[in-house]
């Protein structure tokens, strides 16, 4: 497939939900959700640590394990259909127009294989390079992920390299072939402050050069409010806040939302300013609540809240603005009632 050849959105999502069958019962790791991006967008996908968002990002290209999965809804990519497909039909449907950055590089890299050779692999089935041509641009690549001495390094085996350098070869492995659609699974987790800059700046340009389609996953707040043109928010498996980066951060709808943002660390802070974090746990994804999954830690929570679950509704202020709260914040109100949205 070419991803340049459609003015379908990259992805299309609807409905989706992905069920792992666990020995406590199944667990809904995403739930009902739907969102589509638009080619040369990027969505930033951010909550808490077990809400949701590498289950999300894996089910939209198709990269789950299979033997405990169901899934329901439709996920297309490019017009496609990913979910039932096999990794090895994916990845002979994509070629190389679709990479991910795994959360654990491990996980993504050879480890019988130098870095060097498995970067200029990609590049010689993929581009067809020679073996001479994809050697010198393994080791350019590994240079601008911000590897020091790179010509050393692409000798290395993956188990030689600290954590920080491994995450940079899966990032130089993943931009090789020059993707339309990148989802980054947080690429910069673990890398030092100049580092991390570094890598976003390079998937940014990559963004400029090709009109690459982004999914960048990340628990940091502040580095999608630089980096991404949309957010969706994620909590127990749902998007419970969705809008442009700039409205979003503008005008937060979510009282979730908002203590994302109260516990991500400002960089003119004073250094002695402590971060705090939302108090109470997520809930348990085998047997969530009731009503809002939020509410058992919602300081504005009322009988309400506990017993219905809020839709995810457009808000009065903007239409691509949405959020689940029956109290939203900042004047937000739903613009259409829930029955409506049906
Ligand atoms: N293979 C699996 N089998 C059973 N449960 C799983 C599996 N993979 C993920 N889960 C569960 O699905 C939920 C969502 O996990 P996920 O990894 O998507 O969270 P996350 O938002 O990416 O968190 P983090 O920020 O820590 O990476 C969690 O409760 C997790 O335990
Ligand atoms: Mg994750």
């Amino acid at each position: 497939m070419s991803i340049d050849q459609t003015t379908l959105p990259i992805v299309d999502v609807n409905h989706l939900t992905t069920t792992f069958a666990t020995p406590r019962g199944p667990l809904t790791a995403v739930n009902d959700v739907s969102l589509t991006i638009q080619r040369g967008r990027s969505l930033g996908v951010v909550g808490e640590s077990g809400s949701g968002k590498t289950v999300l990002s894996r089910s939209i290209i198709g990269l789950l394990p299979t033997f405990n999965v169901s899934q329901t809804g439709t996920a297309m990519v490019n017009g496609h259909q990913v979910i039932g497909v096999s990794n090895k039909q994916l990845r002979e449907m994509w070629g190389s127009e679709v990479a991910m950055v795994f959360q654990d590089p491990m996980t993504a890299l050879t480890p019988t294989k130098r870095v060097g050779e498995q970067i200029a692999e990609s590049l010689r089935i993929n581009l067809k390079m020679s073996r001479k041509d994809a050697k010198a641009r393994a080791v350019e690549l590994l240079r601008q992920v911000g590897i020091p001495s790179p010509e050393r390094r692409a000798k290395a085996y993956p188990n030689q390299l600290s954590g920080g350098m491994r995450q940079r070869v899966m990032i130089a492995i993943a931009i090789a072939c020059g993707p339309k659609f990148l989802v980054a699974d947080e690429p910069t987790t673990g890398l030092d402050v100049t580092v991390q800059a570094q890598v976003l700046d390079l998937i940014g340009e990559l963004r400029r050069e090709s009109d690459l389609t982004l999914i960048l996953v990340t628990h940091d707040l502040g580095v999608v409010a630089t980096r991404t043109d949309d957010v969706a928010v994620m909590y127990a498996g749902r998007i419970v806040e969705q809008a442009p980066t700039k409205e979003l951060f503008a005008n937060v709808a979510m009282p979730y939302t908002k203590g994302l943002l109260d516990s991500t660390p400002r960089i003119d802070a004073p250094s002695h300013t402590r971060l705090t974090s939302i108090d109470g746990r997520p809930p348990d994804l085998v047997n969530p609540p009731k009503g809002c999954a939020f509410a058992p830690r919602c300081t504005m929570a009322t009988e309400k809240c506990h017993e219905e679950r809020p839709p995810l509704v457009a808000s009065t202020l903007s239409a691509n603005h949405l959020f689940a709260c029956w109290y939203p914040l900042g004047g937000h109100a739903p613009a259409t009632t829930p029955s409506e949205q049906q």
